[in-house]
């Protein structure tokens, strides 16, 4: 099975000079109309590939920004800079108090933007209903393995039921749909690629498998040791009947497949998605902009560089300035994440403190 590879950007930048926007354009034609926003950089499990077991130093309290500091910065790239979609992302969100504060004020914007959220799942079950009663209208839940044992060796918690539970509790919600992220790892877990279809499938959730990249904190991450795109898809095929998906893929990383003979709980045919970060750069269509828990903005997951946002709110910027810094910090966007040039190094930050 041959898939087309998408390109990754223009080598050569197709604009010089930033043109006069509004928007969050960059030099190769993209423009950002996807926030991910980091609500904190701690977490609840201790994923191997993700924390080394005594956790992180986390970021100072005084550098994370407040809740009211955080409604602001989304404001400002909902009305002054084109932004339509929003994604609360940590570490784990849901350990953020003022979470359904910020997503009721981030509903009440103008225009609302769709509101997701990425999460391990943990109190998912209690929070679903208030979540979605203040506008959240999404979320994905991390979900590695259905083993119970080897959910706790990866996450090091014994944590699957609240995770299951979390899950059926955004369904029970009305949240659609309720999408479970994946990462395989050869030899520990990449044997269940179908068995978690399987349960995706039983239970009316989207499933999407994630290649790993190099985001861990440990940098332990091996280019030959990753599950590619092309295996996860042969293992699925040993098993379902996959055929390509005639709907537009636009700015989604994720590739799907249609899964003969299954619906999801809407009527509609069963999908199945690959995001191959590596293996099949999506880069060329990246409509991502991204703001860390202590007011960084990010062009790009890999992006060495970031512009701070929270020194300038703090002093006293007012929103035009606001938005004028996350253009030009956009603006710097590069054409690639670049991880397979022999140059490539991976981010200080880790992925916990930068959000999916
Ligand atoms: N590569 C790919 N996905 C990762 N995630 C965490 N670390 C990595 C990595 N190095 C996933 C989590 C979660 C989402 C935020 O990103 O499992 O689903
Ligand atoms: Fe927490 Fe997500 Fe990292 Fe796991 S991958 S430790 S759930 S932030």
């Amino acid at each position: 099975m041959t898939i087309p590879v998408r390109s990754g950007a223009a080598p050569d930048p197709v604009a010089p000079h930033r043109p006069d926007a509004t928007g969050l354009v960059d030099r190769y034609g993209r423009a950002a109309t996807d926030l991910r926003v980091s609500l904190t950089d701690r977490c609840n499990l201790r994923c191997t590939y993700c924390m080394p077991a005594e956790g992180l130093p986390w970021l100072p309290g005084t550098q994370v920004l407040t809740d009211d500091e955080i409604i602001r910065l989304v404001g400002v790239a909902v009305r002054l800079l084109g932004v339509t979609e929003v994604r609360f992302t940590g570490g784990e969100p849901l350990i953020r108090p003022g979470l359904p504060a910020i997503i009721a004020a981030t509903a009440a914007l103008t225009p609302r933007p769709v509101i997701s959220l990425t999460s391990n799942g943990i109190n998912l079950d209690r929070l679903a209903a208030p979540l979605r009663a203040a506008g959240l209208d999404r979320v994905n839940v991390s979900l590695d393995t259905l083993d119970p044992a080897r959910f706790t060796e990866l996450t090091r918690r014994p944590r699957l039921d609240a995770v299951l539970a979390g899950l059926a509790g955004a369904a029970a919600a009305g949240m659609t749909p309720v999408k479970i992220n994946t990462v395989l790892m050869r030899g520990v877990n990449d044997d269940e690629a179908a068995a978690l279809l399987r349960f995706a499938l039983a239970e009316g959730y989207e499933l999407r498998f994630i290649e790993q990249m190099p985001l861990d904190a440990q940098h332990g991450w091996d280019r030959a040791e990753m599950v590619t795109a092309e295996e996860i898809l042969a293992s699925l095929r040993s098993e379902f009947r996959l055929t390509a998906d005639p709907a537009e893929r636009g700015g989604a990383p994720a590739e799907t497949w249609l899964v003969d003979g299954f619906t999801d709980r809407a009527g509609r045919p069963a999908r199945v998605g690959v995001i191959g970060s590596v293996t099949r750069p999506f880069c060329g269509d990246c409509d991502r902009t991204r703001l860390t828990a202590d007011g960084q903005v990010r062009a790009c997951l890999f992006a060495t560089e970031e512009s701070d946002l929270r020194g300038a709110l703090r002093a006293g910027a007012d929103d035009e300035e606001l938005a004028r810094r996350w253009r030009i910090a956009m603006w710097g966007k590069r054409a690639g994440h670049g991880i397979d040039d022999p140059s490539f190094l991976q981010p200080a930050r880790p992925m916990s403190a930068i959000g999916g």
